[in-house]
């Protein structure tokens, strides 16, 4: 018998679809795998049927192979339940009498469940890694350590998660929940272990993870948004999906205007400039961050020609569905994923001459600044952050704010919208350095921010628009 599968309910993982192709070919798919099959008997046809369909114990889908192909089906059976678990495609779930206790899903190729002898005097505790979240309407365990995620079909299953928190022994367990046979919880520490989700301790109840040097500088959000934004660790559909098309309208290609008060910007002469402009190695190798600032302010006009050079709408290409354009799309000096160019700069004026100091947005389609409010208690807060976090002795020329709007991203891209997202605002930072030092002003970009604080004094809804970045300009102090 194949040991390995016994006392587990075998099924297929739900996210497959099965498809019959020409010539006896049966494909296997789900939105990031595909696998083609060839030479199914009766009685595999049946057991792949049983496996989709709620699945079965070893014994119970050797019995139907026995009676649909006989005995000497057997080998073939084995091989392709081998090849199912090697493909990461077989799901194993544990009992609780009648009931699913647990089901360890596979993401991805060998990292289908290997049942392994659990040391039952042993004490195991969760990593930190580890979380429970509500899918659909299951408890789920997952982890960005783990190639897989596990079900936690029953209350008690869940328990015992809660449980080891501490270091825990499985008799520690067994008296807490005592419906809970030392066979079924031994089985459903296995997946937990195998799956990477708890970790045996030494005599100092100390697992391997917090000795690890590696580990210890993977703060949980860093590692789990490393793992969901990149492809391998989960078995979500990645890329431009497009998943809310037809369900929800796409946000336009730039806001409605924020305020009456709006003020036209300069607008450079691009023409004189190509010819005058320092040349792109120079500004490229004297590009540096500058903390130090002139007495003398910077302009309104020298704003204008930085905003413009930086960020202003340079071609605005409307939604045309028939053509397969689904969205509104702009051209920007910089380059942004899907050209949806979510991010929106918002500047904090503290001393600019020929503006008022104040909070403004800055509207690219038309090159104007949308004036939000004068300094107030949370706008003066918003430069003291960022002169903090620059290290400056007084408050900074200008802050610049730099927001996105999160679901301009997010209604086409799935599992790396947020991503995309930062590496759109590193790539705003860079140009906005460029344009500085061509410029010789005085740029820095920021590392942290408050969201919370830019929402409250732009009026700006958390979910739907806040800063991502920030930066900070004013004019070049001349040694
Ligand atoms: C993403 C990012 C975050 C940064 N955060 C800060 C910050 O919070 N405070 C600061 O003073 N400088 C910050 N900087 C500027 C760096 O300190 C600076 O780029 C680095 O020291 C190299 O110096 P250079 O820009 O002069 O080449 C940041 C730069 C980047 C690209």
């Amino acid at each position: 018998m194949y040991s390995n599968t016994q006392n587990y309910i075998l099924s297929l993982r739900q996210d497959l679809q099965i498809t019959e192709g020409l010539e006896e070919t049966i494909y296997f798919h789900s939105s990031t795998q595909s696998y083609l099959f060839k030479g199914f008997s009766n009685g595999i046809r049946k057991v792949v049927e049983i496996l989709k369909t709620g699945g079965g114990s070893e014994e119970a889908l050797s019995e139907i192979i026995l009676q649909e192909d006989g005995e000497i089906g057997f080998p073939r059976f084995y091989y392709y339940l081998q090849r199912f678990m090697n493909l990461g495609l077989i799901c194993h779930s544990v009992l609780i009498g009648p009931d699913v206790l647990a089901t360890y899903i596979p993401f991805s190729p060998g990292h289908s469940f290997q049942h392994t002898k659990l040391d039952m005097n042993s004490r195991y505790i969760l990593s930190r890694f580890a979380y429970i979240r509500r899918e659909g309407r299951q408890s789920v365990l997952e982890s960005p350590l783990a190639h897989a995620r596990i079900v936690l079909a029953h209350w008690q299953a869940s328990a015992v998660i809660n449980l080891m928190a501490d270091a825990c022994s499985c008799q520690k367990l067994q008296q807490h929940l005592p419906r809970l046979s030392e066979h079924d919880l031994e089985r459903f520490l296995g997946f937990l272990l195998h799956a990477g989700m708890i970790e045996e301790v030494d005599w100092d109840s100390i697992n391997p993870e917090e000795h690890n040097e590696v580990l210890q500088q993977w703060e949980f959000h860093d590692l789990l948004y490393h793992a969901r934004s990149r492809m391998g660790r989960h078995d979500q559909p990645v890329g431009g999906t497009y998943r809310f098309r037809d369900k929800i309208s796409p946000l336009p290609a730039s806001k409605l205007p924020m305020s009456r008060e709006r003020s036209q910007l300069y607008k450079p002469d691009m023409e004189k400039l190509s010819e005058q402009d320092y040349p792109f190695t120079l500004v490229l190798e004297e590009r540096k961050s500058v903390r130090e600032y002139a007495d003398q302010e910077i302009s309104a006009k020298q704003l204008g020609e930085f905003l413009y050079r930086c960020a202003r709408i340079k071609h605005l290409h409307k939604a045309n569905p028939a053509a397969g354009a689904l969205y509104d799309v702009s051209q920007r000096p910089y380059p942004g994923g899907g050209a949806c160019h979510e991010l929106e700069i918002y500047l904090c004026i503290n001393k600019c001459h020929d503006l008022e100091p104040g909070l403004y947005h800055y509207a690219p389609d038309h090159h104007v600044l949308e004036k939000l409010s004068g300094l107030t208690e949370d706008t003066e807060a918003l430069l003291k952050d960022c002169s903090y976090s620059a290290g400056l002795k007084d408050l900074p020329p200008i802050s610049i704010h730099i927001a996105a709007r999160f679901q301009r991203v997010a209604w086409k891209y799935q599992s790396i919208a947020y991503s995309l997202i930062l590496k759109n605002t590193g790539v705003l930072y860079q140009t906005m350095y460029l344009v500085a030092t061509a410029m010789d002003l005085a740029p820095t970009a920021l590392g942290s921010g408050n969201a919370d604080l830019l929402c409250r004094a732009a009026g700006l809804n958390y979910l739907e628009e806040s800063a991502v970045g920030e930066f900070i300009l004013g004019n070049k102090r001349v040694k």
